[in-house]
């Protein structure tokens, strides 16, 4: 038995059971080594902030048929891109997309830099979106911490210590974990696992990819993790 969860089983996992969504490519497409377009990861990680992705893939269509490129993006009205954003809320994200867009399209001649520093220069991109766009559209080894991956560390490294005092701690252990072979698609993988299997409430342990080396499902402490402080 393993004694820490593999990389590669959550691979092999991720490669029968990726969620479908319209900015990620194909599974046929991601065996022969395509790498999605920078612009629609950026497009989408912009959107998924504090938003659904059931209510973001709509957007996303409409969005990425109006404005094919960054470029085309870049171009538009201001107003026209502000009421195609109508009612995904937030709308400094809007703002910010359009100025980070005429940035990328004038300084970087509508091709996204692929390091993080260069990322975060950018209108609109921090921490977790720098780190989102290296992994999932450049294939960097950087580590996505987002609540879902939080939770996935908390129960299988079994940290007790609550959250959010926690997250430092849980931010080392993910990126322990990510491998230098296929990141980006690992990365996407601990969001599904997060999102599908290793829920909130009631989590699914007998059917994840990683239960041998999880140790909360070894001391029956899954669905209590992570820990919260008390409000
Ligand atoms: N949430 C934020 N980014 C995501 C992605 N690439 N896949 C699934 N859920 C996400």
């Amino acid at each position: 038995m393993c004694e820490t969860p593999q990389p590669e089983d959550l691979l092999t996992w991720y490669d029968r059971h990726a969620r479908i969504m319209p900015w990620r490519v194909s599974p046929e497409d991601r065996k022969s080594g395509h790498r999605p377009d920078p612009y629609r990861v950026w497009l989408s990680e912009i959107m998924l902030q504090q938003t659904t992705v059931a209510a973001v893939r709509s957007y996303f269509l409409k969005f990425t048929e109006l404005w094919p490129t960054v470029s085309d993006l870049a171009r538009a009205e201001d107003d026209d891109v502000m009421a195609a954003w109508a009612g995904l809320g937030y709308y400094a994200r809007a703002r910010n997309l359009l100025k980070c867009a005429r940035v990328v399209t004038e300084r970087y001649n509508g091709i996204f830099p692929s390091d993080r520093a260069a990322l975060q220069s950018l209108p609109g991109i921090g921490p977790y979106t720098s780190a989102a766009i290296a992994s999932i559209a450049f294939d960097q080894p950087e580590t996505v911490v987002d609540g879902n991956v939080e939770r996935v560390m908390a129960r299988v490294f079994a940290v007790e210590e609550p959250l959010p005092p926690a997250k430092a701690r849980l931010t080392t252990l993910a990126e322990s974990l990510t491998p230098k072979k296929r990141p980006g698609d690992y990365a996407q993988a601990v969001m599904d696992l997060g999102a599908t299997i290793c829920t909130p409430k009631r989590p699914a342990c007998g059917i994840c990819p990683w239960m041998t080396g999880c140790k909360a499902r070894d001391l029956g402490i899954a669905a209590d993790l992570p820990r919260k402080l008390a409000k």
